[in-house]
C-alpha cells in the first residue's frame, strides 16, 4: 500500500474560492463571531438522534466502510458497532483511524482500521481481502469516501477533476468490484454515499455534482445486476451535514465551534429549505443503519434522500 501521511491531498488549483455551494458562510460566520463571543447560541449544534439502547440489529454481521476516519463514515462505524456489528473501515489518516477504532473498542464494540486509499486499486483489494480474512466475509458495505472542492468550471485544474473522480467515482467502482464476489457467496448489501447534488446543482461544484450523479448510474445498474442474487444496492443522498467536508469547504476547518455553528446556522435558514438547519453526521448514520436493517428487504436501486426537506423546494 502507498504510504501517504495523515494529511489529505491539497488540490492543484491554488486560487480556490471558499464557499458552501452558492452560500457565503464566511460572511455570516464572521458576523456571528461577535455574537458568539458574548452569548450562547441557542440551537446551533445539530441534534443527535435518540440512542435506542439494546438494539442489536447487526449482531454477528461484518460491515465494511470506506472513509470512516471522520464525518458520516465515522458516525456510521460507531453506530453499526454499537448495534453489534464487526466494523472494518479505511481512510488515509492512520492516526485518526486507529483513534476511531480504539474509541469503538473502548465502548465495547469491535472495529478494525486498515489504511487504504480508495484511488489505489491495490489498496482497495487488500482492504477487502483483509476484512474477509479477519471475519470470513462481508455482510454490508458502505462505500462512503468522498472529497469536494469549489471552482468555476473553466478554472478547474484537470488534475483536480481527475483526482475527485478517482475518489468519488472510481473509488466506489473499485470497492464494489472487490466486494461483490464475496457477497455473491452469501448475500449482502451495498450502500453508496451520494448526495442531494444527485438532483440539484450549486455553482462551483461541477466536478462534485457530476461525480455524485455518476453514482446513480453505478448503483441503479448494480441493483439490476445483483437484485436476484441476494445483493441489494442503494444510495443514500444526504443534505448538508456538519462534517469536516463542509467546514473545510467553507474555510472554517480551524474556526471555533461556536463561530462555525453560528455561521452555518444563519446559512441553513435560507439554504436548507424545510428543516432550516444542517444534519449531524449521527442523523445521517441513523438513516444508513435503517437502510441496512434486516426489515428493509425490498429496498433496492433506491436513491434515498435524507435532507431535511432541502430538495423539496422549488
Ligand atoms: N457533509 C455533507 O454535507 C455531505 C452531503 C452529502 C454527501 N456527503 C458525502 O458524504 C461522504 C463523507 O463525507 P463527510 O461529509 O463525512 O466528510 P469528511 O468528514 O471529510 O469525510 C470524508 C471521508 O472520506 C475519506 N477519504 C477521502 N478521500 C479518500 C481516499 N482517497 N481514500 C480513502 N478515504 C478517503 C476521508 O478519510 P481520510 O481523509 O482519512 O482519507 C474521510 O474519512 C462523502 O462521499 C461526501 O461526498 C457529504
Amino acid at each position: 500500500m502507498s504510504q501517504d501521511t495523515d494529511k489529505t491531498d491539497k488540490p492543484a488549483n491554488p486560487s480556490r474560492r471558499r464557499m458552501l455551494g452558492a452560500a457565503a458562510i464566511g460572511t455570516v460566520a464572521g458576523a456571528a463571531a461577535g455574537l458568539a463571543s458574548g452569548m450562547a447560541l441557542a440551537g446551533a449544534t445539530p441534534p443527535q438522534p435518540p440512542i435506542l439502547d439494546g438494539r442489536r440489529r447487526f449482531a454477528d454481521q461484518t460491515v465494511l466502510i470506506t472513509g470512516a476516519t471522520s464525518g458520516i463514515g465515522r458516525a456510521a462505524a460507531e453506530a453499526f458497532a454499537a448495534e453489534g456489528a464487526r466494523v472494518v473501515f479505511c481512510g488515509r489518516r492512520e492516526q485518526l483511524g486507529e483513534e476511531v477504532a480504539a474509541g469503538i473498542r473502548d465502548n465495547g464494540g469491535e472495529a478494525l482500521y486498515i489504511r487504504a486509499d480508495v484511488r489505489e486499486e491495490a489498496d482497495v483489494d487488500a482492504f477487502v481481502a483483509q476484512a474477509v480474512q479477519a471475519y470470513g466475509g462481508i455482510d454490508i458495505a458502505l462505500n462512503n469516501a468522498g472529497v469536494t472542492f469549489n471552482d468555476p468550471l473553466h478554472e478547474i485544474a484537470t488534475a483536480d477533476w481527475d483526482d475527485l473522480y478517482a475518489t468519488n467515482v472510481r473509488g466506489v467502482f473499485l470497492a464494489m468490484k472487490a466486494e461483490i464476489p464475496h457477497m455473491l457467496e452469501r448475500g449482502g448489501q451495498i450502500i453508496v454515499t451520494s448526495s442531494v447534488n444527485i438532483v440539484g446543482a450549486r455553482p462551483g461544484l461541477a466536478a462534485y455534482n457530476a461525480s455524485k450523479r455518476a453514482l446513480a448510474g453505478i448503483v441503479q445498474t448494480a441493483a439490476l445486476e445483483y437484485g436476484t442474487q441476494g445483493i441489494r444496492v442503494n444510495a443514500i443522498c444526504p443534505g448538508a451535514t456538519d462534517t469536516e467536508m463542509i467546514r473545510r469547504d467553507a474555510g472554517f476547518i480551524d474556526a471555533p465551534d461556536a463561530v462555525w455553528h453560528a455561521g452555518v446556522g444563519v446559512w441553513a435558514r435560507s439554504n436548507v429549505h424545510g428543516m432550516q438547519r444542517v444534519a449531524s453526521p449521527q442523523e445521517i448514520a441513523a438513516a444508513i443503519l435503517s437502510m441496512a436493517s434486516p426489515e428493509m428487504t425490498y429496498l433496492n436501486g433506491s436513491l434515498f434522500f435524507v435532507d431535511g426537506g432541502m430538495t423539496s423546494a422549488l
